[in-house]
């Protein structure tokens, strides 16, 4: 009996270090979870401009639509920018749709998408709308930043464009919170509101971590894991409402996934 030493090829995981022509030669696994994670991504841009798209039409006075227009513009091509590059990587937009919705992997109807997901509702008001920048494209920043140390170059590329607009929409989230405020800051809907959509953020990372959270990691896919991720994004939070001097805002009910303002119909 021979031995062969069976050469195990081992993979840098590090930043960027994975491109395009490194893809075939990268374990199955990883191929699989970066197509995921990145079908997941370029469904919630897609949902973040069409979903907000009749809000261009509703905003309140010509300046705020020409700034709206812009976000919305951006959402479509930040979810472009993935779809393209999963189509150079052999998945069809069909095909990673697919996938994002669940048919192939995963249930999307879950907490963590009821963020998204509402932002089309029927009962929204322009404030909402700002909420939504103001909360889930936070939210979307620190996972978007996690993204940009990923090891697949191209998709950390991306995100780096990605991560300079959504400070701006996070921006124009947080001004016209502070106006909305000046005006109705003393009223139980603010309160509402606010808190609602900020439990709509914290959800927006999903589940605590599984073993799947370990294996991203491993594949330098998903460097801090939802957990760490959630946990920036409510110490931001708390900091900009102690800054403002309204802690009292953003009041849960329930503090752990599935988080609750205790404010829902
Ligand atoms: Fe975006
Ligand atoms: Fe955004």
């Amino acid at each position: 009996m021979s031995h062969t030493a069976t050469a195990e090829v081992v993979h840098d995981y590090s930043p960027s270090a994975v491109d395009f022509a490194d893809l075939p030669n990268m374990p199955e696994e990883y191929r699989t979870e970066l197509v995921r994670l990145m079908a997941i991504q370029a469904y919630s841009e897609e949902k973040a401009s069409t979903e907000g798209i009749e809000w261009i039409a509703k905003s309140p006075d010509y300046k705020r639509r020409r700034v709206f227009a812009k976000i919305i513009a951006e959402e479509a091509q930040h979810s472009y920018l993935i779809y393209n590059l999963l189509e150079r990587m052999g998945i069809p937009e069909k095909e990673a749709i697919a996938i994002a919705e669940g048919r192939s992997q995963r249930p999307m109807h879950d907490a963590s998408l009821e963020g998204p997901l509402s932002v089309g509702d029927d009962e929204n008001e322009w404030i909402d709308i700002m909420l939504n920048h103001m909360f889930l494209d936070r939210a979307g920043k620190f996972m978007v930043g996690n993204f940009c140390e990923a090891s697949f170059k191209p998709w950390a590329e991306a995100n780096k464009i990605i991560l300079r607009e959504e400070r701006g929409h996070i921006g124009f989230g947080f001004a016209e919170l502070r106006t909305y405020l000046a005006e109705n800051g003393d009223s139980d809907e603010a309160r509402v509101k606010i808190s609602n959509w900020y439990a709509k953020g914290l959800n927006f990372f999903g589940p605590p971590s599984t073993s799947r959270g370990a294996r991203l990691s491993a594949y330098g896919l998903k460097r801090k894991d939802n957990e760490t991720l959630r946990n920036e994004f409510r110490e931001e939070v708390e900091e900009v409402f102690a800054e403002i001097g309204r802690p009292d805002l953003i009041k849960l009910e329930r503090n752990e996934f599935p988080y609750r303002s205790g404010n829902e119909g």
